[in-house]
């Protein structure tokens, strides 16, 4: 296969709002002609920044853009050979879908080489004549599969038709790239599949580059020829579909793209690690005793009869998905998600193994504390591993308070939760973990088994009876093995819901 010209690239791109946030941080990325490419990540990460600064709508506040090796960070929008879909598509509702289509193209001015009087060439700009605008406008309709509805009024069109006429308009330019920024976001889920797959038609159509915008995955793997996956502005991974699906770089990568059991695990031995209460074989090795991440995704769980796998557990749920059943096996209080084209009752044990090679070890950042199960007990405190810590559950409803009964009463919205038995992601920062000799003092007992000196602090990793690690930052100094208490500030603990916030509401 031939190599592709770079069309775009990114160069260390940065933009800082006047507020003093910085929203696209060292963003790198080159751009291949024709390639369909899309930026992947959740609200508020920078997708529409970096969009934005392609078209010329903002100016990136570090590094630049390069147009087919130029420069182009100082070019106005419209001199560059870009066009935009935006997700709110405004088109004109007085106009029918042709003239909607047309109507740029009859206020643009092209360049011609005429001979002047004198008998030199000069460049003149003049208007497109009807004809051209005729070809143009027509085969842009073709493209989007809307050349028989020229004459409606597009008030009379349906979402996905009307979005069409969007790219329509974004087309009939002929840019050499077409920005689409969650193009597809106001349509039903139907009519989303549909034109996603136009969509692609189009591109191949086309044979101009794609970049686009979404915050589905989905979307974004069926989609694309690269993806690049961004959090908090800074890209987290760049990659085919394949890549990113298979080999995700971080957990955050892994639980954004397709369905995945996360766990904490730990190092026990050379490619050992044990997650979930039990020892698994993998194939990566990292240094004993090193806490890590673990992948599984839920099409790679394989159930068995009791005592026949590496770890029992009990079918909890059942769903139908068509094709295969969808499970949820409670292994002690982990949830397994798994999917099995035969049926097991719910309640029923069974075993679980995973092949070696389907077990994902990643280094974990060790930038806070993360319990992914834990969950609230009937006194408002959170219990993490086994033990109950005291925490601040009004941050679960922004404003709210707490009864006397214990329920969490949100006034302004007229609603009442109960948290008890809520499972809940618990965060705590690595300096907000108090560690003490008085083991009469902390919600919870443990023993050092790793320390590290981080420039100008001591890194210590606590292990609790019940196996849950703490990551500590502290400038007191502590021995290996010593047998120290933990404490947390009920203020130091974040919460966040694994379920919508409805599901405890109460009357
Ligand atoms: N003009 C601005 N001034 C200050 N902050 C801004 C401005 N525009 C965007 N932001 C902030 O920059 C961050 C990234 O915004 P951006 O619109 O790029 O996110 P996004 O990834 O497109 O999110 P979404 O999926 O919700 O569309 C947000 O926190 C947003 O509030
Ligand atoms: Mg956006």
């Amino acid at each position: 296969m031939e190599e592709k010209n770079t069309i775009i690239s990114l160069v260390n791109v940065s933009k800082t709002f006047d507020d003093g946030v910085t929203v696209v941080d060292d963003f790198n990325l080159d751009v291949k002609e024709g390639e369909f490419i899309t930026i992947l990540g959740p609200s508020g990460c920078g997708k529409t920044t970096t969009l934005r600064m392609i078209a010329g709508f903002e100016l990136p506040t570090g590094g630049e853009i390069l147009l087919n090796g130029q420069d182009i960070s100082l070019l106005p929008p419209y001199k560059r050979p870009v066009n935009t879909v935006f997700q709110h598509y405004a088109l004109f509702p007085h106009l029918d879908v042709y003239d909607n289509v047309a109507f740029g193209l009859r206020l643009k001015k092209v360049p011609v080489t005429v001979t002047n009087r004198k008998g030199e060439k000069v460049i003149k700009y003049k208007k497109l004549d009807a004809k051209t605008i005729d070809a143009k406008v027509s085969r842009a309709l073709q493209i989007v599969d809307l050349d028989e509805m020229e004459d409606r009024d597009v008030s009379t069109l349906s979402g996905g038709q009307q979005q069409r006429v969007a790219i329509a308009r974004a087309i009939v330019n002929e840019p050499k790239v077409l920005l689409l920024d969650e193009p597809l976001s106001a349509l039903d889920h139907k009519m989303r599949k549909d034109m996603q797959l136009e969509l692609k038609d189009m591109h191949k159509k086309l044979g101009i580059t794609f970049f686009y915008v979404t915050h589905d995955q989905e979307e974004a793997l069926t989609m694309s020829d690269r993806i690049i996956v961004m959090k908090n502005g800074v890209i987290q991974q760049i990659g085919t579909p394949e890549d990113i699906y298979n080999e995700p770089i971080n957990a955050f990568v892994a639980d954004f793209i397709g369905e995945s059991n996360i766990y904490n695990g730990t190092m026990v031995g050379k490619m050992k690690v044990r997650f979930i209460g039990a020892v698994w074989d993998a194939i990566d090795d990292f240094p004993l005793n090193e806490k890590v991440d673990i992948v599984v995704r839920p099409e790679d769980v394989i159930l068995g009869a009791p005592g026949k796998g590496n770890v029992d557990g009990k079918i909890t749920s059942k769903i139908f998905k068509g094709v295969h059943y969808e499970f949820i096996v409670h292994v002690g209080k982990n949830e397994v998600l798994c999917r099995d084209t035969k049926d097991h009752e719910v309640g029923s044990e069974v075993s679980i193994s995973v092949e070696k090679e389907n077990i994902q070890i990643m280094h974990k950042e060790l930038t806070e504390n993360q319990y992914t199960d834990a969950w609230i007990d009937n006194s408002n405190r959170v219990v993490i591993g086994e033990d109950p810590f005291a925490c601040d559950v009004t941050k679960l409803v922004p404003g709210s308070h707490l009864d006397e009964q214990g329920y969490v009463i949100d006034e302004k919205n007229h609603k009442k939760y109960d948290f008890k038995d809520a499972e809940v992601v618990a965060t705590i920062a690595l300096d907000k973990v108090v560690i003490s000799d008085d083991l009469e003092v902390g919600e919870s007992n443990g023993t050092i088994i790793n320390i590290v000196w981080i420039g100008d602090h001591y890194q210590y990793i606590i292990r609790t009876d019940d196996d849950e690690d703490f990551v500590v930052d502290s400038q007191y100094s502590w021995n290996e093995n010593d047998l120290v208490s933990i404490h947390v500030e009920p203020g130091d603990i974040a919460l966040r819901l694994k379920k919508d916030l409805d599901e405890y509401e109460v009357e």
